[in-house]
């Protein structure tokens, strides 16, 4: 009987990314079949984020939880992988003996080692170095599940704005070659994949080799995958304000492929907080490449992540921030509390705002967003939207549902062989989360 696998992802797509790939190489080494039920399992692996203090704390409360687990049946396994296992190392099985493994976001191919010696000599077995791009040598064949897929390209950062942990816990930034890339690519849609979502920490500082002596940055990557028979649609996330060059504007302009959406996180408004962040621009730089971009892509939805109570922001500062909301005219955005983090330079700064000024802060933020977004949404009603079938929708029994290019859910009747194609939706209705729509284009008649 094959042994199975119950994995726990926190945190960024990069993660669900990481995860999906530790269970490909635990069932190729292993045989191992991932669960959902954790009473089947024999091994347990979480896969840990520690961008913001809250996701940190829960891997510990979560391990608590597992003790009973474990003693249940011997030789039960668990495994710490993530941010939190490249920053805490082997500290995470002193102060929670129950762990076995403990690897990190750039050594999880090594899983299957790490599993042979886990427990062998009494102790855990650790590895969290940062051995580059060896990662992805060593991944099985990609596995489509589904007419989507990420594509990982780029690996950690190197920008070290003043309150984030990942370039200590990803590593700096390592770029996939071109060709690599590609042949990842080809496989997924030779395997049914329509969409593509490219990611990284900082996709545009992708610069993959190409070829014996050239660089590839993302534009071009963008050229050489819209060639790809079959591909119809490409997305990338996340990308940082000072790579956003003129040759991305330039492909948000001239290749249709590429989806109607944008994630470029600003942080702030304010031009003294930004300079605090080490973010390398201002509110003015930002604008203006908002501006352009929106010129190559009318059409855009445009979102942000956002950082409140950042250490001395003050009303001023948050109000140019709402104010940045206004002229940019974000439709989604994620955001959040500031929260410091042990090593990065933010950290030593003087936390002089108070919570009930940053959770005032957040909810107003929040408020003006959700308007925004149903302005978005509300212009979409009245008109014809291409939409890639997804799945079938959790609304009800004989509904279908799929993104629009500026990644809105549209739910709409149909039934499961549209899975995987592109048809056109007239949209009816905008809901708080959702798009309702009527499906326009025969079956038979779809292309892609
Ligand atoms: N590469 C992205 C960029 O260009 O900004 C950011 C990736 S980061 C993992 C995701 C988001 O988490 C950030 O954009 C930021 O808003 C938030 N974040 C990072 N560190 C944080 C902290 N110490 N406190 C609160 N939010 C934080
Ligand atoms: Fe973090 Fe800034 Fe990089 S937010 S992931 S250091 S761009």
């Amino acid at each position: 009987m094959s042994r199975k696998l119950y994995l726990l992802t926190y945190g960024c797509q990069m993660n669900e990314y990481d995860s999906a790939k530790m269970a490909d190489v635990l069932a190729k080494s292993h045989g191992f079949e991932r669960t959902n039920v954790a009473e089947e399992a024999d091994l347990l692996l979480l896969n840990t984020c520690s961008v913001r203090e809250k996701a940190q704390e829960k891997v510990f409360s979560e391990l608590g939880r597992w003790k009973d687990w474990k003693s249940a049946r011997p030789g039960r396994l668990i495994g710490v992988g993530g941010c939190v296992a490249s920053q805490e190392g082997d500290a995470i099985a002193r102060r929670a003996p129950i762990v076995d493994i403990v690897f990190g976001p750039q050594t999880l191919h090594r899983l299957p080692e790490l599993l042979e010696r886990a427990g062998k000599a009494g102790v855990p077995a650790v590895d969290i170095s940062f051995p580059e791009i060896e990662k992805f040598d060593r991944l099985p064949e990609p596995r489509a599940e589904g007419p989507t897929a990420f594509v990982s390209i780029m690996e950690g950062c190197s920008k070290y704005c003043t309150f984030c942990v990942v370039p200590y816990t990803r590593g700096e930034e390592v770029s996939r070659p071109l060709d690599d890339v590609l042949a990842e690519c080809a496989r997924l849609v030779e395997q049914g994949v329509r969409e593509i979502t490219l990611l990284g920490q900082n996709v545009n500082a992708y610069r993959g080799r190409m070829g014996a002596h050239e660089t590839c940055d993302l534009a071009l990557l963008i050229n050489h995958l819209a060639r790809l028979d079959g591909l119809a649609r490409i997305r990338f996330m996340t990308s940082h304000p000072v790579e956003f060059t003129d040759s991305l504007i330039e492909a948000f302009a001239e290749e249709p492929k590429l989806a109607s959406y944008l994630h470029l996180p600003v942080q702030s408004g304010s031009d003294r907080i930004l300079a605090m962040m080490k973010r390398g621009h201002n509110r003015a730089q930002y604008l203006e490449k908002i501006r352009r971009v929106r010129e190559a892509r009318p059409d855009l939805s445009l979102s942000s992540d956002f950082i409140v109570g950042f250490p001395s922001e003050t009303d001023a500062d948050f109000m140019a921030t709402m104010d940045l909301i206004a002229e940019a005219r974000f439709d989604c955005a994620f955001s959040f509390i500031y929260s410091p983090r042990p090593g990065t330079p933010a950290a030593n700064l003087r936390d002089s705002v108070t919570a009930q000024d940053k959770h005032r802060r957040l909810e107003i933020l929040q408020g003006r967003i959700r308007l925004l977004d149903a302005e978005f949404k509300e212009k979409l009603v009245g008109t014809t939207q291409r939409v890639l079938v997804e799945r079938a929708s959790r609304k009800g029994e004989g509904q279908m549902t799929g993104r629009t290019s500026t990644n809105r859910w549209v739910n709409f009747d149909g039934s499961d062989s549209l899975i995987g194609r592109f048809v056109d939706v007239y949209v009816a209705e905008a809901l708080s989360n959702s798009l309702r729509g009527r499906l326009l284009t025969e079956p038979a008649a779809l292309a892609a």
